[in-house]
């Protein structure tokens, strides 16, 4: 299966956010990545739902909501309404996990679970088998712009193997510090969706850098 890439808004420009949708519509990425943040789970705020349902009528790629927020359940209908195709919680921010990913697949969306760095895999064995999407965190969240953690590509082989042993579909996500110069290792260990932030919209040339990120 070739790749997804999905651009993240987050390393956008705020006061053109049109053209950033724009830019993202016309091109080949499939997915758009939306971070919502708290500044409670993560120390940044970013934006919410409202935003999203802002932009939801620019574009029909698949919108792809990463919630940093902490008791997600609160929220999950609001995401839906405002357009969010798969919505994304942490592990780290629900006590009843299992309650919040059907609550998410009721709602009509496909349901992701994101780990922090320091969060193990194994956290997901009981789970891993209703999940569409785990989206590991290869840098910690809060922030665009960071350095990637090469930890990363030994979780992704334990991620492949825990998926292959609880027979889950899910999809294996990568999120923070990812660029040219590691997404052929990425690939390799596993990934089925990169996101790609400052890589694409610090790039000189955004539709270039997406277009080298998806290459076969
Ligand atoms: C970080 C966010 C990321 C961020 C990635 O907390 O979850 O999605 O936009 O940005 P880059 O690709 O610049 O690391
Ligand atoms: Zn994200």
């Amino acid at each position: 299966m070739a790749h997804i890439l999905a651009p993240s808004l987050l390393s956008a420009d705020f006061t053109d956010l049109r053209s950033a949708v724009k830019l993202v519509d016309e091109s080949p990425a499939q997915w758009l990545h939306l971070d919502v943040m708290d500044g409670v789970f993560v120390p940044n705020i970013s934006y919410g739902p409202s935003l999203i349902k802002a932009i939801r009528p620019l574009t029909k790629k698949v919108f792809d909501t990463h919630l940093m927020i902490v008791d997600p359940d609160r929220y999950i209908s609001v995401f839906k309404d405002a357009g969010s195709d798969v919505l994304t919680v942490h592990l780290e921010a629900c006590t009843h996990l299992h309650r919040t990913v059907q609550a998410i697949k009721a709602a009509g969306m496909k349901a992701g679970v994101s780990l922090n760095p320091h969060t193990s895999v194994n956290g997901l064995e009981d789970i891993i088998a209703d999940l569409d999407l785990v989206l590991v965190m290869s840098v910690n969240p809060g922030f665009g712009g960071q350095k990637f953690i090469a930890n990363t590509y030994s979780k992704l082989n334990r991620l492949r193997d825990l998926r292959a042993q609880k027979g889950s579909h899910a999809l294996l996500e990568v999120d923070g510090g990812v660029g040219m110069d590691n997404r052929d290792e990425l690939l390799k260990n596993g990934a089925d969706v990169l996101v790609a932030g400052n890589s694409v919209f610090g790039a000189n040339d955004p539709v270039s850098a997406i277009k080298a990120l998806m290459a076969a």
